[in-house]
């Protein structure tokens, strides 16, 4: 939905109020509000018996003042977290479609924990703008549900100045079409979204938002003699892209390089998945289009760090010319890999990318990729899986995340675990078996990587969702773009 920050909307146009309130707590005060409105209110949260509890929510008329005012409970204060705010924010964009309301506002009386109220303001202006967000660019049916523009006004606290208020709205803003690129890539169907349309999309990005794009096609990924990527490619009709973003400002202190995993569709290949979801591995590139979305965000931001986006594409088709179990791969590092599973084909593309991007000499690589189905094992779909070789690097990152919503949890990287991934015949085998394998898939990234402050993120369990949730739509949640805005933030 539209969502305009402002402390002193026109109420009489305004449809629905929402007040977000924590259990038995009244911040009214708190909301800048007309006096015999935040009485109406008072009067509402009285006659109606209204606590605040998680989930409780009522819908009352109101005699002055908007039509109706909508009260939302949040749960306990001391519980109140990022993500509650986020499933509040959705459960906002619900009532309204449901009740057709076309013109709200929103009142949410809390900063939030490790933000301050103007990060608040921001990410709950972000989570409100996706709250309505579907992606049906491909239903030509829709009387069932039809689509619904919302205006929605949100009411800051009065320590938020206007002239912040106009900044922070147009900084949500640009993080949200971030996100919205994301999750649009990962909804799109994986007949529409090859690696050659994932190259175009990052191409339209860069020239709306002053980065510069590079893209190499088929023959120039021979050239560079990136073996892993083209021995994934070998089964597949679509040709493989490796595409750099790059933002750089003239005044950046440090270079930090994105780099994602964009596999259009893995089926496996001749290691072939079992039929069952197959479907859902259209959004195996989720960490290229969170690698594109960030770099939206970065260019419109401007933020002052130097960002480098790279990310390698193709398919994971089995064919006659497919690559095998059995075959040995030499990447562009130089180093050979046995193929056990052509099922570990992330893995693969991931070698050429991040032994290019360390190429770079960038302060930290940080990599994207729904690389395991270990991970989802291990997490399951409340936090992502991150390793690195730097531990100052991982609690950046981990604040980062906590701080928006998008959890991180460190799992280990150590020497030990090499041992399951040494090959007879090669350097390395691209599988390591059945135990840790989120942590051996990590390990072997690691031989590719010459970079003392390096980060893999394994999005497997929560790039997208099977259903609905509390806070997100079946689909792509977006993943990546504001933890990563965060922590470039950081970094400025
Ligand atoms: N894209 C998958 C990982 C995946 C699986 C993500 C399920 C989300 C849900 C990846 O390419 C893969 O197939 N990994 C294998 C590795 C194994 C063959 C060593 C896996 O996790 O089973
Ligand atoms: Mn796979
Ligand atoms: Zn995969």
């Amino acid at each position: 939905m539209d969502v305009q920050i402002q402390p002193d909307p026109k109420f009489a146009r305004i449809d629905t109020l929402f007040i977000l309130l924590a259990e038995k707590d009244r911040p009214l005060d708190r909301i800048p509000l007309p006096d015999d409105l935040r009485g109406e209110i008072r009067g509402a949260i009285e006659r109606s018996g209204f606590e605040g509890r998680m989930d409780e929510g009522i819908t009352i008329l109101a005699t002055r003042g908007p039509k109706k005012i909508a009260l939302i409970g949040l749960g306990k204060e001391s519980q109140l977290t990022v993500r509650v705010a986020k499933a509040a924010a959705h459960g906002i964009g619900k009532i309204s479609r449901r009740n057709r309301s076309t013109s709200i506002a929103v009142a949410f009386p809390y900063t939030l924990p490790d933000n301050d109220p103007l990060t608040t303001t921001r990410l709950f202006t972000d989570f409100l703008i996706h709250a309505d967000y579907r992606y049906e660019a491909h239903l030509t049916v829709r009387d069932l549900e039809p689509a619904l523009d919302i205006k929605c006004v949100y009411i800051p606290p009065s320590s938020v100045s206007s002239k912040d208020a106009k900044r922070i709205a147009t900084e949500a803003t640009a993080i949200a079409e971030g996100v919205r690129t994301v999750r649009d890539l990962g909804n799109g169907p994986g007949n529409e979204v090859t690696p050659t349309r994932l190259a175009e999309r990052a191409v339209e990005v860069a020239r709306q938002t002053g980065l510069t794009c590079k893209v190499f096609d088929k023959k120039q990924i021979e050239k560079m003699k990136m073996g892993g990527l083209l021995a994934v490619n070998r089964g597949s009709a679509q040709e493989p892209r490796f595409v750099i973003l790059e933002h750089a400002p003239r005044k950046a202190k440090r270079t930090v390089c994105i780099v994602g995993k964009g596999i259009t569709f893995d089926s496996g290949g001749i290691s072939i998945k079992p039929s069952e979801r197959m479907e859902e591995m259209k959004f195996d590139m989720c960490g290229a289009a969170a690698v594109i979305g960030t770099m939206q965000t970065v260019g419109r931001l401007e933020l002052p760090v130097h960002v480098i986006g790279i990310f390698a594409a193709t398919e994971n088709l089995p064919s006659g010319t497919a690559y095998k179990p059995g075959d040995i791969v030499k990447t562009m590092s130089g180093k050979t890999v046995e193929i056990v599973n052509t099922d570990a084909e992330g893995r693969m593309i991931l070698s050429d990318a991040l032994h290019y991007a360390s190429t770079l000499r960038p302060d930290h690589i940080i990599d994207f990729a729904t690389l395991t189905g270990a991970c989802v094992v291990a997490l399951g779909n409340e936090a992502s899986g991150l390793f690195s070789n730097d531990s100052d690097l991982a609690r950046k990152l981990i604040e980062s995340g906590e701080k928006v919503g998008e959890r991180l949890w460190r799992m280990p990287e150590w020497e030990e675990y090499k041992e399951q991934i040494r090959s007879e015949w090669a350097d390395v085998k691209n599988s390591g078996g059945r135990w840790a394998g989120a942590v051996t898939a990590a390990v072997f990234l690691g031989e590719f990587v010459d970079c003392p402050s390096w980060a893999h993120i394994d999005i497997a369990g929560t790039a997208w969702t099977e259903s609905e949730t509390a806070r997100e739509r079946r689909g792509a949640t977006g993943i990546g773009v504001r933890l990563m805005v965060r922590f470039l933030e950081s970094l400025a």
